[in-house]
């Protein structure tokens, strides 16, 4: 896969997260507007990963149909986002019941991508569909591997060359590639999530078992960082063995963990997968990870050079 004739083999990139990804119920943590993709962009990011939460605004039967209302909304981001010459990796995020219960969503996750594949199908190649983020729980390795080369299939009807990002089971975790079955496909990259290790990245995070007792977790021994070095570069040799892009589509730190040790942390991933030629992407914009307050409409500033500063 060619990403799209730059002369720069990897994207930088940040994720709009818990904005169009929120419950439906719930306010989001980030209410997203164009000045977030004009900071982003003249930060220097060349691409943002739009996390969405499909499931919550689809009808329970079927043909499923997604809210107009609703797709009006996505399409507001990605247009703004390609109008300004930003890569978009849009995907299905948070479709937690079908995790817990496939057999009865698998149908109706197939039926999602049928209507963003004809919504989208005449879009730049600078649009990149991700098919599932963080498969987990009873979405188990031979599960996905059927379900992911059912819904390529879909998304290729009206999709022949557009990128198309598949992750791992357990969390996109980078342990689980090998268990990653891609179908044959020019236009296929595979895709990680890194936080390694959660003791030090999820530290405090109400939302993972365990964290309260990390806190104080800090980061940045020789040990840390060979392990850091060591994970990248086994993920990037998978990719490489066979042929496809490997793309980091999150990394990043609680806001609980202390300053130095989340910039260190930041600018060391960060450089070991520029090393590796792999496109990455912050989690997340402006949220509980944030390099960007939005509530003082500034960068944090320390991290924002950990991710974009030169060297
Ligand atoms: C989830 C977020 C979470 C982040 C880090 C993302 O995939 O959607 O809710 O904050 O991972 O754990």
């Amino acid at each position: 896969m060619v990403l799209d004739g730059t002369a720069r083999r990897f994207r930088r990139g940040v994720n709009f997260g818990n904005a169009l990804d929120s419950a439906r119920e719930a306010p989001a943590g980030l209410l997203l507007g164009e000045r977030h993709l004009d900071v982003a962009r003249d930060a220097g990011f060349d691409l943002i990963r739009l996390p969405v939460r499909w499931s919550a605004w689809a009808d329970p039967s079927a043909p499923h149909l997604i809210e107009p209302g609703f797709f009006d909304r996505v399409d507001l981001v990605i247009n703004g986002a390609l109008d300004r010459e930003l890569t978009v990796v849009v995907n299905v995020h948070h479709y937690d019941e079908l995790q817990r219960v496939p057999d009865e969503h698998e149908d109706r996750f197939v039926a999602l991508w049928r209507q963003i594949s004809a919504r989208y199908a005449g879009y730049p190649t600078t649009l990149w569909f991700e098919l599932l983020n963080e498969p987990r729980d009873a979405m188990t390795a031979r599960r996905w591997n059927r379900l992911l080369s059912r819904t390529l299939a879909v998304v290729r009807e009206r999709n022949r060359d557009r990128t198309v990002v598949i992750g791992p089971v357990q969390m996109n975790g980078f342990a689980a590639l090998p268990d990653l079955e891609l179908p044959a496909d020019d236009h296929v990259a595979a895709t990680v999530h890194y936080y390694e290790p959660m003791t030090f990245t999820h530290q405090g995070a109400a939302w993972t078992p365990g964290a309260d007792r990390w806190r104080g977790t800090t980061w940045g021994s020789d040990a840390d960082r060979d392990a850091v070095r060591s994970d990248l570069a086994r993920a990037a040799a998978w990719a490489h063995q066979r042929g496809v892009e490997l793309f980091v589509g999150e990394f990043g730190t609680y806001d609980q963990a202390d300053l130095a040790s989340r910039v260190a942390w930041t600018r060391y991933v960060r450089w070991q997968a520029e090393q590796l030629g792999l496109s990455w992407c912050y989690w997340d914009f402006g949220t509980d990870f944030g390099v960007y307050d939005p509530g003082s409409g500034s960068w944090r500033e320390p991290l924002r050079q950990a991710l974009l500063d030169p060297g």
